[in-house]
């Protein structure tokens, strides 16, 4: 059992992972970091194709974070005996997770119809670019794709003006691996109540098309005449609410309401604006934009940027600085919360990764197991969940069927430049 288990929400649940690069192992990395048992079948010969992206001394770097305290068990899917292995563990399963293209799964005899033939008790969660069904479905993709079909990388970043810009953080894949959480959890809690298993899926294009806010409703109600578009560094409908020039950081300053204008305007030491009739309501301020603008950036020009912040926080005006990673990993609430922590891994030593996202008052202790090799765990999974006998596991061995490597090194993939 993974270190950090054993009084984890989720322990004792098993969960077999055929999952690869972000969206998949990320849905199971939070079911790992509850404490759920996860086993990584991965693919032979290379294995989960994340092992070799942006890598670090032959170590994934992305891939050490996303998938701690899972076991690897390796096969070579082109062997019969590797999918017929996964069907004869899958009794012992509670959750089968997956994120091939659709299809993939089915031609290794691995759909749910099959799959809940062997085991009607399972939850079978199935991860896609575009979801299970539709026109687009049988098309494989990533992030970028989803927010690209969903109208959410046209307003996402940039200018309104300039082409649509790429987040540089994979949004869609973590939002995706969360949407899968919350349905293999609640259908955990429904087979609690009802003994019935069942298929849940989700989708890079589903889930970003929920963080569609109000556009989706205007455009029904406007039609074509209404079109969102980029906002750039400052919001058209609520004014001031963007991004201001600091000293040293972007800060940016959320102004929604009323009466944080008059927030503001207490720690700008100018309470003559506050019940001005060009400044005092959002509509005022929205039609005279461009002198809020300037009021707010000469103040900031005018104010060192540690003397502004603590004015605009003392005054419960909304902002925060625009920090890159290196100054987010160094912030003091940051580490005393565990949002960032550190994280033993077998190559790199300790590094510091993202903490568990979620937390729960009936807590475990941090999941503390790293990132598996290729192929670590083969013989103790057939071991644990099979029976299987070393002899058994030797010929498996001999014949190709398991696979296991100590070293990341790809044999087969060109080495992308670090980042
Ligand atoms: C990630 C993705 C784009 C990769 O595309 P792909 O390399 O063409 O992989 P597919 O899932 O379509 O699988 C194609 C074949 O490669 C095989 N394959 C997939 N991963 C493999 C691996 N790591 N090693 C060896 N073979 C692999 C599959 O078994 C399949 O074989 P088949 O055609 O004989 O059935 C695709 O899997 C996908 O769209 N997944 C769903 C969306 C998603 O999660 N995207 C990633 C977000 S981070």
């Amino acid at each position: 059992m993974a270190a950090g288990a054993a009084n984890g929400i989720l322990a004792g649940i098993k969960v077999l992972d055929m999952t690869q690069v972000i969206a998949g192992p990320s849905a199971t990395s939070l079911l790992a970091e509850m404490g759920a048992e996860v086993i990584k079948v991965e693919l032979g010969p290379t294995g989960d194709r994340y092992r070799f992206f942006i890598q670090a001394r032959n170590r994934g770097t992305a891939f050490v974070r996303l998938n701690r305290g899972k076991k690897s068990l390796c096969m070579n899917f082109r062997h019969p005996e590797a999918a017929r292995i996964v069907r004869e563990m899958l009794p012992k399963f509670d959750v089968l997770v997956e994120n091939f293209a659709p299809g993939v799964m089915a031609r290794m005899g691995l759909d749910y119809e099959s799959v809940r033939q062997i085991n009607p008790r399972i939850i079978m969660c199935s991860i896609s670019a575009f979801g299970q069904s539709g026109p687009l479905s049988n098309q494989p993709g990533y992030d970028y794709l989803g927010a690209a079909y969903a109208g959410v990388l046209d307003v996402l970043g940039g200018e309104p003006d300039g082409s649509p810009t790429l987040p540089g953080v994979a949004i869609g894949d973590y939002l995706t691996g969360m949407t899968a959480l919350a349905a293999i959890g609640c259908a955990l809690f429904h087979r609690a109540q009802t003994g019935i298993g069942q298929y849940v899926e989700a989708s890079l294009l589903d889930s970003y098309f929920y963080t569609q806010d109000q556009a989706v409703v205007r455009q029904a109600l406007y039609g074509g005449k209404f079109i969102p578009k980029r906002l750039g560094r400052h919001d058209r409908a609520l004014c001031p609410q963007g991004l201001f020039k600091g000293e040293k950081h972007w800060l940016c300053i959320l102004v929604p309401m009323d009466k944080m204008w008059r927030q503001l305007c207490t720690a700008m030491n100018k309470p003559e604006l506050a019940r001005h009739p060009d400044f005092a309501t959002n509509a005022v301020r929205v039609r005279n934009r461009e002198r809020v603008i300037k009021l707010v950036q000469d103040w900031l020009d005018a104010t060192p940027e540690e003397e502004a912040l603590r004015l605009l926080q003392q005054n419960r005006v909304p902002v925060a600085p625009v920090l890159n990673t290196s100054e987010a990993v160094a912030h003091p609430h940051l580490r005393e919360r565990g949002t960032v922590r550190k994280a033993k891994d077998p190559v790199l030593g300790e590094v510091d990764v993202p903490g568990f996202p979620i937390r729960f008052s009936a807590a475990a202790e941090p999941l503390d197991a790293p990132a598996p090799l290729l192929g670590q765990h083969n013989a103790e999974v057939l071991r644990e969940f099979l029976g299987y006998s070393d002899q058994q596991i030797a010929q498996l061995r001999q014949a190709g069927v398991l696979l296991e490597r100590p070293v990341d090194e790809p044999k087969t993939q060109p080495k992308p430049k670090p980042a």
